[in-house]
């Protein structure tokens, strides 16, 4: 019998969430947690209105664990100037800026710098024997290397691991309830970026290149131009969410196929599938119970629950994308299914900017594996190590032997 919720933070729903979510969206669909202080929503047709509902505000300064950052600091000026966190006409102004370069057509255009890129890491990978981990040697390294050629914003000369791992920092300390550690390194690592950042951006004004930096501030004119501040904000969100989830997906694709070889075999029978196999792992295996906390700004009413102004709701993406009444035999990895559905990019005006881009480079990844990854490659499960940062756990490495 499932155990009865309590906590979206129990370390048993942590490792699983499905089981408590499964009978969830049965018995309890609007359900109060008491240790976070939030409303937990599982329900697919819930989850998709209230992460589009406008009267749900995205400041996390709402949020009864918000811990304020010291006045003055960049971290203090994520909370104040950058689109994710932002509602209505200041989140517009932003999005509407920055949306340009991240269109279906935009990100066509980058897709080749997205094969070099993966190319790169790939290729010292092909005949490789033993055990690799390729989480160190692959999806670590692409991601943060394709944002920063995007971007503009190279990193530090001959610091790449430290660069990288800057960006990551700071999206930890963004995911709910990160611990104190993971909030005064993601903290640090704000102030260290935004200052690189913002040493470019003086570089790019006298001398603009072909990249996002010089873009924003050449065409940053009129009613919607941006501060200094704001320009180097947007570039830190940029730099610190192209990285960690696009990362988290590539391990999730390849770790998910290794674990289920009949899909693997099938994928390789018709490669056309990519990119529904990549969806599919996005479905079944993305982020934790929780998500993005929202705070309704005025009482209104889900699923038949009233919620009052000030309380905080998350919206359970992982449970709404194994919702039984969307997604047949939602249990089961199947990278033919219809993927249509999934929200693990959210919905709404906030829907996820880089989604066009993460969908890229996650098919350009897998396509990279399938070509360095030997026909009998097998996961090493008992050296697979998971970590859990704030609601949720990743993968540290992917031990993958090949043979
Ligand atoms: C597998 C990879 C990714 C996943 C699963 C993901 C997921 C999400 C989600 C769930 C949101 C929030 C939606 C909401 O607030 O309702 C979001 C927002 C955002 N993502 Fe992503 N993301 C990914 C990759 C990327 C990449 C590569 C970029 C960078 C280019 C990016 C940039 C952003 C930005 C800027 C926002 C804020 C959008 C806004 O508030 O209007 N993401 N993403």
């Amino acid at each position: 019998m499932t155990k009865q919720f309590t906590t979206i933070l129990d370390p048993d729903v942590v490792r699983d969430p499905h089981p408590v979510l499964t009978e969830l969206r049965s018995s309890a669909p609007v359900v109060w947690d008491a240790q976070v202080e939030t409303w937990l929503v599982t329900r697919h047709q819930d989850v998709k209105s209230v992460l589009a509902d406008p009267r749900f505000s995205r400041d996390r300064r709402l949020t009864k664990f918000y811990t304020p950052p010291e006045p003055g600091t960049w971290a203090a000026h994520h909370d104040e100037y950058t689109m994710n966190v932002a509602d209505d006409a200041q989140h517009r102004r932003w999005r509407k800026q920055l949306s340009a370069g991240f269109t279906p057509r935009a990100v066509r255009r980058m897709e080749e710098q997205v094969r070099a890129v993966v190319s790169q890491f790939a290729s010292p990978l092909i005949g490789r024997s033993g055990t690799v981990d390729l989480v160190e040697s692959f999806t670590n390294p692409i991601p943060n290397t394709v944002i920063s050629r995007i971007t503009g914003i190279p990193p530090y000369p001959g610091e790449e691991d430290r660069f990288r791992q800057l960006g990551q920092d700071v999206i930890r300390q963004f995911f709910p309830m990160a611990d104190a550690e993971n909030k005064r390194r993601g903290e640090q690592a704000m102030e260290e970026l935004a200052e690189w950042i913002g040493k470019l951006a003086d570089e790019r004004r006298q001398e603009p290149r072909d990249d996002l930096l010089s873009d924003l501030i050449l065409g940053n004119q009129g009613e919607d131009a941006m501060s200094n501040s704001e320009i180097i904000m947007q570039i830190v969100v940029l730099v610190a969410a192209g990285s960690e989830t696009t990362t988290l997906g590539g391990t999730h694709t390849i770790r998910l196929l290794l674990e289920h070889p009949d899909q693997l075999a099938r994928l390789r029978a018709d490669p056309s599938l990519t990119r529904n196999a990549v969806r599919e792992m996005l479905r079944f295996d993305f982020g934790g119970a929780g998500s993005m906390p929202l705070i309704a700004m005025e009482d209104l009413e889900i699923g038949g629950v009233t919620i009052r102004q000030g309380d905080m709701v998350m919206g359970s993406v992982a449970s709404a994308n194994r919702d039984e009444t969307v997604f047949d035999a939602p249990d089961q990895f199947d990278i033919t299914r219809d993927t249509r559905e999934i929200l693990t990019f959210g919905s709404g005006t906030h829907y996820c900017l880089g989604a066009n881009l993460a969908l890229q480079e996650l098919d350009c990844m897998l396509e990279g594996a399938l070509e360095f990854l030997p026909e009998g490659a097998r996961l090493v499960d008992d050296e697979l190590e998971w970590e859990s940062i704030g609601l949720m756990r990743r993968p540290v490495n992917l031990p993958v032997d090949f043979g």
